[in-house]
């Protein structure tokens, strides 16, 4: 692999650590989802033991580095200039049921650029990672997003909504416009980070989401520009920088998805 920069080596090593207390977590999961008490409480000690691991070990490198992350908030609020993104795990669902489909996420920006950035699937063994300017890779392999020409032919990757989304009817309107135009159903893999990666593989060739927190997308966006993919944050909230709307694809297919995405039902 030819990313070289130190961040993507803090980074890097902090996933590989924190994985292995992810993997011997998630092997307690089937026993717990026998037992009468469940695997909720358990899901969420996990995650904060997951974060604990990867904050110390970002912090060991950077001690001032601002830090954003989904379970402790902010580290070191005042530092804008350089800052990590972490989800611990990005797809708690699928963690809590057993089913092997979540990521750490890990991004790093300067001055408010995403500059490099780590999705690590600890279950299947694969590291998707990315520097600004050096290309994608999974493993030790360069990757680009597809090819595909046309959104007929596309598959196409969703997420959500939330029970609580207050646009939860706009949310399904949209599934059901982009479902008919393209031949085979949309994905719905419950790992946002992943659905990233998988486009920036050509594993799939498109993906939008509206209501995602900026953690879930942070690396996935250098991995997916540098893979040759184009990113859109439509109709986004200025005043809230954490809360994005994403569509990420390839670039033949994303002038139509978003306008198919920004076309009002009436018309
Ligand atoms: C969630 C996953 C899921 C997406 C949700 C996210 P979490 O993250 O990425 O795919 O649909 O919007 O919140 O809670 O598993 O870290
Ligand atoms: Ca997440
Ligand atoms: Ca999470």
């Amino acid at each position: 692999m030819r990313l070289n920069s130190p961040q993507i080596n803090i980074i890097t090593r902090a996933c590989m650590k924190a994985s292995k207390s992810l993997i011997r977590d998630f092997g307690e999961i089937e026993n717990l989802q026998v037992s009468s008490k469940g695997p909720g409480d358990f899901v969420s000690s996990a995650d904060r033991r997951t974060e604990k691991i990867i904050i110390d070990e970002l912090q060991k490198a950077h001690p001032e580095y601002g830090i954003i992350t989904e379970e402790s908030g902010m580290i070191n609020k005042t530092n804008f200039k350089n800052r990590w993104i972490v989800d611990p795990i990005d797809g708690t669902t699928n963690f809590l049921n057993g089913v092997p489909h979540f990521a750490i996420s890990i991004g790093y920006e300067e001055e408010n650029e995403i500059k490099c950035g780590v999705i690590f699937d600890p279950i299947k063994n694969e590291m998707f990672c990315a520097e600004k300017g050096n290309g994608a890779y999974l493993n030790n392999s360069r990757i680009r997003v597809s090819n595909k020409k046309k959104l007929i032919n596309a598959l196409i990757v969703t997420g959500g909504p939330k029970k609580t989304s207050s646009i939860q009817d706009q949310i399904f309107d949209e599934f059901v416009k982009i479902s008919k135009n393209v031949s085979s159903p949309i994905r719905k893999f419950g790992s946002a980070s992943l659905d990233m990666a998988y486009v920036a593989c050509g594993r799939f060739d498109g993906y939008w989401q509206r209501e995602l927190n900026y953690w879930d997308i942070a690396a996935g966006i250098i991995i997916v520009k540098e893979a040759g993919g184009f990113i859109n944050f439509f109709d986004n909230n200025k005043n809230d920088t954490l809360k994005r709307n994403i569509l990420a694809s390839n670039s033949n297919i994303h002038e139509e998805l978003n306008n198919l995405i920004n076309k009002k039902n009436i018309e």
